[in-house]
């Protein structure tokens, strides 16, 4: 089968596409036939090197977490799913192989996809929408009527993030430079800076703020907080609380909890997917060129199998 691969660490240019052996599901596993993988930053990061001591891969590897595909076949005892369903999931990033026309993983990894969603939403949905849930609800436990600002609103993890926030009624605040200020808008902020032009410093009383850029961004962000203002950031995992302000890392290992949740707010007409671009398989490292670039709107996809 065609896979992408790579030898070394490096950038995209690392990223070859190759012919490998199909996998074999063993028990409890299944092989998908995947129709689209969704790009995020950490396959770039993990492509580079960078994430050795947190997601260790072996060389060669095939990178890619999320997917969307047809079951093709099942190992021993799956019970989960069917040969032939449409489904969805995140692959754990040691293990990557989204980008690659099959990959194995646990059936109790993947969701079945609801007919009116396709194969390119599914795959958009498992890293963005579970880092967002986890961010807002669990780590910051954004309420009804707190002011939220969420930095990169227009990003793939930002477009979600929005959406919840809206869906938990918050007043949401975003930033985005301003090609993005009308989609961002759309998806239910009520204000939209342009973090190139307007300093958000002068943003007060701010409950939750979502950080996705680290370094200079966050240590602003500790200055716009009210009395019971919080840090959600998913890009320092050395915060701390700081002037009675609690700031938490986000870690988010496994998309599987929130993939149910994603589905029922889609069907609910109160999700929607972004995509910025479809790339064919040939062509993955120009997908991942064009997520390097840092200015993805929504999601990067790669279309696989036809
Ligand atoms: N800790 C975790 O578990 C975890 C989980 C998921 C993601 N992450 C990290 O979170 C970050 C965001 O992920 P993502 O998938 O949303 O990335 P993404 O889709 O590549 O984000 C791209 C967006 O970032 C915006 N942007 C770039 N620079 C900005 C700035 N200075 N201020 C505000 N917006 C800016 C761009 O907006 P414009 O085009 O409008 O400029 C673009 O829409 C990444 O670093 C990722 O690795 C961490």
């Amino acid at each position: 089968m065609k896979a992408t691969q790579i030898q070394t660490y490096g950038g995209p240019e690392t990223v070859t596409v190759t012919d490998i052996e199909p996998p074999m599901p063993a028990p409890g596993e299944v092989v998908i036939s995947i129709k689209a993988a969704a790009l995020n930053p950490l396959d770039l990061k993990i492509i580079a090197g960078y994430m050795q001591q947190v997601f260790p891969i072996d060389l060669p590897y095939t990178p890619g977490s999320d997917f969307s595909g047809i079951v093709q076949a099942v190992g021993e005892g799956v019970t989960e799913v069917n040969v032939g369903d449409r489904v969805f999931g995140r692959t754990a990033p040691t293990a990557g192989g989204a980008l690659a026309e099959q990959v194995r993983l646990p059936a109790t990894d993947v969701r079945r996809i609801p007919p009116e969603m396709s194969f390119e939403q599914a795959a958009s949905l498992p890293t963005t929408y579970g880092t967002a849930k986890q961010a807002l609800t669990d780590v910051a436990k954004l309420q009804h009527g707190e002011r939220v600002l969420i930095h990169g609103g227009a990003g793939g993890v930002g477009t979600m993030a929005v959406q919840i926030a809206a869906l938990a009624g918050a007043h949401i605040i975003a930033t985005a430079s301003e090609r993005n200020h009308a989609l961002v808008r759309e998806l239910g902020a009520h204000e939209v800076l342009d973090y190139r032009l307007d300093d958000f410093t002068r943003l007060e009383n701010i409950d939750v703020v979502l950080d996705t850029f680290g370094g200079e961004t966050l240590e602003k962000s500790w200055s716009v907080l009210g009395p019971k203002g919080r840090i959600a950031t998913l890009a320092d995992f050395s915060i701390k609380a700081r002037d009675g302000h609690e700031g938490s890392a986000v870690f988010f290992s496994t998309a599987t909890p929130y993939l149910a949740d994603a589905i029922a707010q889609f069907q609910r007409g109160k999700l929607q997917v972004i995509t910025d671009a479809i790339f064919d398989l040939a062509d993955a490292r120009a997908a991942l060129e064009k997520l390097a670039t840092g200015h993805a709107r929504g999601k990067i996809i790669v279309r696989i199998g036809g």
